[in-house]
């Protein structure tokens, strides 16, 4: 069966947006939250802490994600989010930032296989680790600065039981440009003992199509940016995955969970949040929540502009003939002209529905 992860994104996907995404929308079966970088002393920072709060994320299954090189570290931070009550706990050896690879964390860390080995040595001799208090999990590119350094990487990945590898099958001075590595992908499938999540440039319900007819043994896909660019689209790849056309029907299942059916064949796809209905106003509702909840918390329209007009970046990608809209929403300075061009985004939007 299909999972579907929601990726970190550092700036976009903090709790307010994972929280209202659950609330609006069904298919994902965990969110990642961006990184959490802590430190040998001071721990998580308070920015962080409320990002993981087990009351700011009441309901949504959560994966925090940490960054850094010190077993140490990953360890304190680990054991604050186990007793939280997180099971699983996700290192970050994927970001390509020039200032967070520098200090040879993220992808920068992929440069030294010797010194991942050791971290991991560390991480997995731990009594926390080795009693199953929490699992770890690892999202990866393959590679700093060649795709030739894959194969080590994985022989240090294949020692320890990660108990899931994510792959974005690009190197650190590819930021997300280009085309991921699929061949690598494909061996790196047939190599890895722990099991592997695909993660890289699914935009659409039919690229994820393609995916699946490519490798049809991934059962968990990790999407980012296209969940971004639509928030249904966890949902949209459940129903189609299930066989499932045309069902925008909200029924209560006899557990009492929420479920996507179908009248014409019966089947069902389990949601994790609110599901059914026509897509479009769901989508609206959830902009809007979004909008009216950093209007509330955020100093100053400038702010809570530079917040929305980030989304729009990746929302306006599924409006047609939307350069004129961008503009016009990248050029917006107050509420009024925002939500104006916001209005003609989703009237132009609903078209593609
Ligand atoms: C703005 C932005 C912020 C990101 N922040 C994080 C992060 O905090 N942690 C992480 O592991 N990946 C981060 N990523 C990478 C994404 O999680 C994901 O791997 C990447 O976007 C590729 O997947 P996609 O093609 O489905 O978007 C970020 C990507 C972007 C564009």
């Amino acid at each position: 069966m299909l999972h579907l992860y929601f990726a970190p994104l550092e700036g976009i996907t903090t709790y307010p947006y994972r929280n209202l995404h659950h609330k609006y929308f069904g298919g994902v079966d965990k969110y990642f939250t961006p990184f959490l970088a802590p430190g040998p002393e001071q721990g998580m920072s308070v920015k962080e802490m409320r990002d993981v709060l087990p009351e700011n994320n009441a309901g949504v299954p959560v994966v925090p994600q940490i960054l850094t090189n010190r077993a140490g570290d990953f360890l304190l931070a680990s054991k604050k989010l186990a007793e939280m009550g997180y099971r699983e706990i996700n290192l970050n050896l994927g970001c390509p930032s020039g200032t967070v690879t520098a200090k040879k964390k993220g992808s920068g860390f992929l440069l030294y296989p010797d010194d991942l080995d050791r971290f991991f040595d560390e991480v997995f001799s731990d009594a926390s680790v080795r009693n199953g208090e929490f699992q770890i999990s690892v999202k990866t590119r393959i590679g700093k600065n060649e795709v030739e350094e894959w194969p080590e990487i994985m022989e240090v990945y294949n020692r320890y039981p990660i108990s899931e590898l994510t792959v974005h099958p690009r190197i650190q001075k590819e930021f997300y440009k280009g085309v991921p590595h699929l061949d690598v992908f494909a061996d790196i499938l047939k190599e890895s003992r722990n099991p592997v999540v695909y993660n890289g440039d699914l935009f659409t319900a039919e690229h994820m199509k393609k995916f699946r007819e490519k490798f049809p043994t991934v059962e968990n896909v990790m999407i980012g940016r296209g969940l971004i660019r639509n928030p249904a689209l966890a949902e949209l790849i459940k129903i189609e995955e299930a066989g499932v056309e045309n069902a925008h029907v909200c029924v209560e299942s006899e557990t009492g969970n929420k479920e996507t059916s179908s009248e014409q064949t019966g089947k069902t796809v389990p949601m994790s949040g609110n599901t059914g209905g026509n897509l479009m106003p769901r989508i609206r509702a959830f902009h809007d929540e979004i909008f009216e909840y950093y209007r509330e918390t955020m100093s100053g329209d400038r702010n809570l502009l530079f917040r929305m007009k980030d989304l729009w970046s990746y929302m306006l990608e599924e409006v047609p003939d939307s350069e004129k809209l961008a503009k016009k929403i990248r050029k917006s300075q107050h509420v009024p002209e925002y939500l104006a061009a916001v209005d003609e985004a989703f009237a132009g939007w609903e078209r593609t529905f």
